[in-house]
């Protein structure tokens, strides 16, 4: 079925200089860009994205790093666009994703990851509603 999921393309990358691998990653699968926005998350933004995690010990470290530099926001959409996007960007942490997914390809680190995928329908909802008030349904 048709959907949507919110993706970043974290400061990271960014600096990296690999918004075009990471977007073409996704356009290639046969996957939509509905909306992109290049901005600087404020901390505010990095609190209620991370609600989950705020309490987390490696929360504090987290919000610096994604609110120190520009990222790339998206509203991709495709058939299981929240899960299939899940298995392009491999498991969390960089050092253990499997050869093939972006983290896996281009991430050596459990932070430092790159990319960011709603983890499921729900939070897809959340998430857009968030980054594009304009789009949230
Ligand atoms: P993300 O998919 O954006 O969701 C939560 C983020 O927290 C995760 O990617 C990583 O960037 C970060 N993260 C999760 N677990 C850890 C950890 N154990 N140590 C450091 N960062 C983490």
């Amino acid at each position: 079925m048709a959907e949507r999921t919110l993706v970043l393309i974290k400061p990271d990358a960014v600096r990296r200089g690999l918004i075009g691998e990471i977007v073409a990653r996704l356009e290639r699968k046969g996957l939509t860009i509905d909306a992109m926005t290049l901005r600087t998350m404020d901390v505010t933004l990095a609190d209620q994205h991370y609600a989950e995690h705020v309490e987390r010990d490696f929360y504090p470290p987290l919000r610096e790093f994604m609110t120190g530099g520009p990222l790339v926001s998206l509203i991709v959409s495709g058939d299981e666009a929240v899960s299939v996007v899940r298995t392009l960007i491999g498991a969390t942490d960089g050092r253990k994703a499997a050869p093939g997914s972006i983290r896996g390809d281009l991430s050596l680190s459990n932070r430092e990851n790159l990319v960011h995928a709603s983890d499921s329908p729900d939070s897809a909802k959340r998430e857009i509603a968030l980054w594009f008030p304009d789009f949230a349904n």
